[in-house]
C-alpha cells in the first residue's frame, strides 16, 4: 500500500499534515507540523444516530459529506493555517464503514492532486494503537498494546513502529459493541459505554457474579457475546438488583478478562510496557484497575488522554507523520478496505 519515498527523514521532521477520519460516526480533521498537534476538531454524530440505537450507514456517509468542509476550515483556522500551508494529507482508508471511509479517503485525495502534495493512506487501528505515544517524549517503544473500541478488541506486540504482532483478538463482540449492546438491552441512550459507565459508579461490582469468558483460556482470544447473554436472561428476574448493580458488576466482568490477559501477554512476551487504547479506554472502571495491576506488578502504563481514546483525527496524523519520516506515502491508486487488518494473516 505504501511507496517508499527517496526522501531522507530530516526532511520531513518539520512537515505540516492534515488528517481526517471519517471511518465510522465522527467526521474529525487534525493538523500538525512536525508531530506537533495545531488543532484536531470532532464533529459527532451521536445525536443523530441515537433514536435508531446504533450507527445507520447511509446516514453516517450523508452526515460525514455535509459536516466535512466546515470541519476541516475550523481544523485550520483553530492551527492558524491555510491549505497551501499543508505539505500530506492524510486519511483513514479502513477499517470502516464503506461509504463513510469513501469521503475522507476522496477529500484527502482531492486535496492532495489540488495542491501537488503526497497523500496517505492510514489504518484506523494503527491510529489508535500508536496513540497512547502521541505527544511522549520517546514516541513509538516496543510495548504489549490492548485496543478496545466499539468495532474492536485486540491484544498486539509491538515491536516497533510498522512491526506488529497479533496476539489475539475478540471471536464474537467487541468490548464496546458489548457495552452498547446491554446499555440498549437496559434501555440507556446510544452508545451505551460512557452511559454503563456512569450508572456502574454507584452500582455494586460484586452484586451479580456474570460469567469471565475466557478468563483461563490458553490464548489470548476474548469473547463478549455470552456475557451480553447474561445480562438479557437477568433482566426479567432482577429483584431487589438495581441497575446500578447490573452496570458495575458487567463492567467489572469485562474489565476483569480485559486486565488479566493484557497482563498476561505482558508476562508472556516480556514487555514492560503497557499501552491501552480506543473508546473503551475511556472507562474509568478499567483504567483505574490496569493502573493499580500494572504498579503493583512494576509494569509502566501508558493510556491516551480520553479525547484521544475515541475516534479522532489526530491520531490519525500521528501515523502520518511517522509514515512521512520513514520515507512513505501512498499511491493515488491505493483505496479503501472496509475489512483493512492492522496485521495481515
Ligand atoms: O474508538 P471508538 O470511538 O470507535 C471505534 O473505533 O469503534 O470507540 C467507541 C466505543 C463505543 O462502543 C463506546 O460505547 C465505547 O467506545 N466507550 C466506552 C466508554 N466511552 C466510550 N465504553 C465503556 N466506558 C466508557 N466510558
Ligand atoms: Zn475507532
Amino acid at each position: 500500500m505504501s511507496t517508499p519515498h527517496p526522501s531522507p527523514i530530516t526532511d520531513h521532521a518539520d512537515r505540516t499534515v492534515l488528517a481526517l477520519e471519517t471511518s465510522c460516526d465522527e467526521t474529525a480533521a487534525a493538523v500538525l507540523r512536525g508531530g506537533a498537534l495545531l488543532a484536531s476538531e470532532v464533529a459527532s454524530q451521536i445525536a443523530t444516530h441515537a433514536p435508531f440505537g446504533g450507527v445507520v450507514p447511509e446516514v453516517a456517509s450523508r452526515e460525514h459529506l455535509r459536516a466535512l468542509e466546515p470541519v476541516i476550515a475550523r481544523a485550520l483556522a483553530a492551527a492558524g493555517v491555510t491549505l497551501d500551508d499543508i505539505d500530506a494529507f492524510a486519511a483513514t482508508c479502513g477499517p470502516g464503514l464503506a461509504s463513510s471511509l469513501m469521503i475522507g479517503t476522496s477529500a484527502a485525495k482531492g486535496l492532495a492532486i489540488a495542491h501537488g502534495k503526497p497523500w496517505l493512506a492510514i489504518n484506523h487501528l494503527e491510529g489508535h494503537l500508536l496513540s497512547p505515544f502521541f505527544g511522549t517524549h520517546e514516541g513509538v517503544r516496543p510495548a504489549v498494546a490492548l485496543i478496545v473500541s466499539g468495532g474492536h478488541t485486540l491484544l498486539v506486540e509491538i515491536e516497533a513502529f510498522g512491526r506488529y504482532r497479533l496476539l489475539g483478538q475478540t471471536q464474537d463482540d467487541a468490548a464496546g459493541e458489548a457495552f452498547d449492546k446491554v446499555g440498549k438491552l437496559l434501555g440507556l441512550p446510544y452508545p451505551g459505554g460512557p452511559n454503563v459507565n456512569r450508572l456502574a459508579e454507584s452500582g455494586d461490582p460484586a452484586r451479580v457474579d456474570f460469567p469471565r469468558s475466557m478468563l483461563h483460556s490458553d490464548d489470548f482470544a476474548f469473547s463478549f457475546s455470552g456475557l451480553k447473554t447474561a445480562v438479557r436472561y437477568l433482566l426479567p428476574k432482577l429483584g431487589d438488583i438495581s441497575l446500578p448493580d447490573v452496570c458495575a458488576s458487567f463492567q467489572e466482568a469485562v474489565v476483569d478478562v480485559l486486565v488479566a490477559k493484557t497482563l498476561r501477554a505482558a508476562a508472556t512476551t516480556g514487555r514492560e510496557l503497557i499501552a491501552v487504547s480506543g473508546g473503551v479506554s475511556c472507562n474509568t472502571r478499567l483504567r483505574e484497575k490496569l493502573r493499580a495491576t500494572c504498579w503493583a506488578r512494576e509494569l509502566e502504563l501508558l493510556i491516551a488522554e480520553p479525547t484521544l481514546c475515541t475516534d479522532n483525527a489526530a491520531m490519525i496524523g500521528y501515523v502520518a507523520t511517522l509514515k512521512l519520516a520513514a520515507g512513505e506515502t501512498s499511491s493515488l491508486t491505493d483505496d479503501i478496505d472496509p475489512n483493512l487488518r492492522l496485521v495481515a494473516s
